[in-house]
């Protein structure tokens, strides 16, 4: 919290908005989230998802502002969270949102660090999932790994997505009784069914892409898919571009799209000049 001593110079702008968004605060969040935002406010006890801990910097901190901003504007179900987080959309203009967001950081403990000022990503034409299911929060605020749940990409060609027995670990629990998203794993799951996620990052039949030795050479997941721990709906930017890769094949060059065949190849050449054996041969990639 910020103090303003007596007879101290004009308070920064910033501060004068925490006070604010402390003000406002107190009077539409503390109920549920608690006086000091630790989630344990007098209207919390009759919750069954407990109302977030604002205060814990290690699960608030990754978050990014658009992302807190549409939260407490639109609700929690805006970003798949529980209902029983309502919207404030007409109790607070976006100057005061602004404001109790200034408010939520300064509580954070670990403070936030400059470099976790990252923005949510969007993808355009990224498609509607049966599960609202939010990487920003199960990548980004509980840093689960991309490999807990894309288990296989190290040792097969797929990444390959978490069974609804893998869901189910966590979420037996975790948002079962009040949020409809949740419910709806334990639908699958009572029906014996898998969930029918639309499949996104695609390469054709004739082509062939495997995980793992990329993965075992280290290529991080993003270079080729993109921020996806910021991202609230995974999305591809990519297409056919056969004109372009065949130029690129001898010689002339324009950037190449991801996932187009120009893309494989610039990445194998510029790793081959490192030592790789990434390769270059058309059987390879098309058997
Ligand atoms: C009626 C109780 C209630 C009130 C009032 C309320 N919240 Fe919440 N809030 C919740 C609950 C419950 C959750 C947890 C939802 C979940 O995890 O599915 C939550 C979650 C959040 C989250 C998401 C945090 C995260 O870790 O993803 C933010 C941000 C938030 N609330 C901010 C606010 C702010 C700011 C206010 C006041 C303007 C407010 N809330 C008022 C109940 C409430
Ligand atoms: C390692 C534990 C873990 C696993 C595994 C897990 N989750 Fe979650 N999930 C969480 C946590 C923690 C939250 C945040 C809960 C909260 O704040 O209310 C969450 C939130 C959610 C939410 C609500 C917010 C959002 O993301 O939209 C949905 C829906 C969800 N999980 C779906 C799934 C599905 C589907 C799977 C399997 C593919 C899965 N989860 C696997 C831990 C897990
Ligand atoms: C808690 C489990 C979980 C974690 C952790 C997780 N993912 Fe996912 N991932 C999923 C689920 C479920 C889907 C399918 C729904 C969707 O597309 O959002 C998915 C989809 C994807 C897709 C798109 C797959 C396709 O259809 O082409 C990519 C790419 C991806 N994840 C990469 C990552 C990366 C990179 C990380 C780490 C930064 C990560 N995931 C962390 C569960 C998870
Ligand atoms: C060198 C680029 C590259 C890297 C690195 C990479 N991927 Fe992929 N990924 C792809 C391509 C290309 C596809 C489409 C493959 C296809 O259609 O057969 C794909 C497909 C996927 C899919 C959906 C289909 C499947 O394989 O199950 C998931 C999930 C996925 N990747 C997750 C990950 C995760 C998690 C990592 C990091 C551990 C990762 N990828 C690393 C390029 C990459
Ligand atoms: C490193 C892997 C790789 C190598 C090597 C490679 N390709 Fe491809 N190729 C691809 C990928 C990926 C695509 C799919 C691109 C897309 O969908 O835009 C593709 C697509 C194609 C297509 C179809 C394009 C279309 O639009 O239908 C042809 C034809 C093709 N490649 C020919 C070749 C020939 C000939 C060679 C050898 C000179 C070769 N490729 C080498 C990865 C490779
Ligand atoms: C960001 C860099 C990068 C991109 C993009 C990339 N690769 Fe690779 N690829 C590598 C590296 C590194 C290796 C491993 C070389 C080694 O093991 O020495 C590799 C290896 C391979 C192998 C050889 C597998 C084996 O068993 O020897 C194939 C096949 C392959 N890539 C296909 C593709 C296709 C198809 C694409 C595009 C859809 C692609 N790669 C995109 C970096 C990349």
């Amino acid at each position: 919290m910020v103090v303003l001593r007596p007879g101290a110079v004009a308070a920064p702008p910033a501060a004068r908005d925490i006070q604010q968004g402390k003000a406002l605060y107190d009077r539409q969040c503390a109920t549920c989230h608690g006086a000091s935002g630790r989630g344990d406010g007098p209207s919390a006890g009759g919750l069954a998802t407990k109302p977030a801990d604002l205060a814990d910097g290690r699960i608030m901190n990754p978050l990014p502002d658009e992302f807190l901003i549409n939260v407490i504007r639109r609700g929690g179900p805006a970003e798949g969270l529980a209902p029983t987080m309502p919207p404030f959309e007409k109790f607070l203009d976006p100057g005061q949102t602004a404001q109790v967001v200034a408010y939520l950081r300064s509580l954070a403990q670990p403070p936030r660090r400059p470099e976790q000022e990252q923005p949510l990503v969007h993808v355009a034409g990224a498609p509607r999932q049966p599960i609202f299911f939010n990487h920003v929060i199960h990548a980004s605020s509980f840093g689960i790994a991309c490999e807990y749940c894309h288990a296989d990409a190290r040792r097969s060609d797929f990444a390959g997505l978490p069974s609804v027995d893998r869901c189910l670990g966590c979420h037996k629990i975790i948002g079962a009784q009040d949020n409809p998203e949740i419910r709806k794993i334990h639908d699958y799951a009572g029906r014996a069914e898998a969930i029918p996620w639309v499949r996104v990052f695609r390469v054709p039949e004739f082509t062939y892409f495997p995980h793992k030795p990329h993965i075992r050479a280290r290529v991080a997941c993003q270079t080729c898919h993109g921020p996806v721990e910021r991202m609230r709906v995974v999305g591809a930017d990519t297409g056919p571009r056969l004109t372009n890769d065949l130029k690129r094949l001898v010689g002339l060059t324009s950037p190449a799209p991801p996932l187009s065949m120009g893309w494989c190849i610039d990445c194998h050449r510029a790793e081959n000049a490192k030592g790789a054996k990434a390769p270059l041969d058309c059987v390879t990639c098309h058997h």
